[in-house]
């Protein structure tokens, strides 16, 4: 979908998005599709890259906050059809920062002795709970997934990963309705994404500069010490802000927001993607994972490819 389809929706132009958000078009999943169908597909293509099956698997965490069902989970609902039957299967719902989460869950897993090779997914469908007569969202959000296996080695890996929640924040971003409070003035049963964005710009600057101190103070390392930043892809004024805080040239950023807009938990994982199969990283580069989003809740990855 691109901006000139939603210039026929709501009162804005193609000029407004890009040069508010840098977003040119994003993806909308089929009529039928659903988030486990994206997170089978994605993690498919990462078994495939790492050369394993679903029996190598020993855990599986999606990363979602528009999972298919209430129950059971749709790390459930993947697992059947891959069939690695038995295994630890869970959703994290964290927002915008479900994949940090989830990586950061599967790196504790892992290190405790628990897993050998965990299944990490982001995945979703946050257009399904888009108010389209919104401008203030409708424009900013995709559906996508994207996923990795992560395995036990001596050899980091993930060099550490920070997880932080501020629930003060819930108001300025939120998915206005669930299964306790009811559905209520809901049109069609359905929940909408409601967002203060300028106040949540702001925060998400701020924080996502501190996160960025925290991950290199926690590894003694200096800013010129990372290669590339692959952040949540929310905006590109907030991408740029990062990089800024890093001195990270911006040829050294992965950025699909462009072609993506916002896709939550997916976005992350798509972008790492993008970024090894173009070939643009290489082995033993050192990339920062950051995200930011609804709860608030953020974090980061930083790991030697
Ligand atoms: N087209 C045209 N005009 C618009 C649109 C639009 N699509 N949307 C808003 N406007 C108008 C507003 O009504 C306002 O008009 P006014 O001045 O007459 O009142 C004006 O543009 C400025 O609005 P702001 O909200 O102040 O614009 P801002 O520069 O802050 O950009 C945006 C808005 C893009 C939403 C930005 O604030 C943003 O990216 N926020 C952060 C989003 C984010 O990171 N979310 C976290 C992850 S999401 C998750 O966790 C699910």
């Amino acid at each position: 979908m691109t901006n000139t389809d939603l210039e026929k929706l709501v009162d804005t132009t193609d000029e407004w998005i890009q040069a508010r958000t840098g977003i040119k078009e994003r993806r909308v999943a089929a009529d039928g599709q659903t988030t486990a169908d994206l997170a089978e597909a994605a993690a498919i293509k990462a078994m495939a890259a790492a050369e394993v099956t679903p029996r190598d698997i020993d855990a599986i965490i999606v990363g979602t906050t528009t999972p298919d069902l209430v129950f059971p989970s749709t790390a459930c609902l993947v697992q059947a059809r891959l069939g690695c039957l038995g295994v630890c299967a869970m959703d994290v719902n964290a927002a915008c920062s479900g994949f940090i989460y989830a990586l950061g869950v599967a790196d504790k897993f892992i290190r405790c002795g628990d897993a050998h090779r965990v299944l990490v997914i982001g995945s979703e469908t946050l257009t399904r709970m888009i108010n389209w007569d919104d401008r203030g969202t409708c424009v900013l959000f995709g559906d996508g997934a994207g996923a990795v296996v992560l395995e036990a080695s001596e050899a980091p890996g993930i060099l550490s990963t920070h997880l932080h929640a501020n629930g003060d924040f819930a108001d300025l971003l939120k998915a206005d309705g669930g299964v306790s409070r009811g559905f209520e003035g809901h049109e069609n049963g359905g929940v909408h994404v409601m967002m203060k964005g300028n106040e949540v710009f702001k925060v998400a600057v701020r924080t996502l500069g501190q996160i960025v101190d925290e991950t290199l103070a926690a590894n003694s390392m200096d800013k010129s010490d990372v290669d590339w930043l692959i952040p949540h892809q929310a905006n590109m004024r907030i991408i740029t802000a990062t990089a800024k805080k890093l001195n990270m040239p911006m040829d050294h950023v992965i950025v699909t927001v462009d072609r993506h807009g916002n896709t939550s938990a997916g976005s992350v994982p798509l972008a790492l993607d993008e970024a090894v199969r173009s070939g643009k990283i290489q082995r033993g580069e050192v990339l920062l994972l950051e995200a930011f989003g609804g709860g608030f809740t953020w974090g980061s990855a930083l790991l030697r490819y």
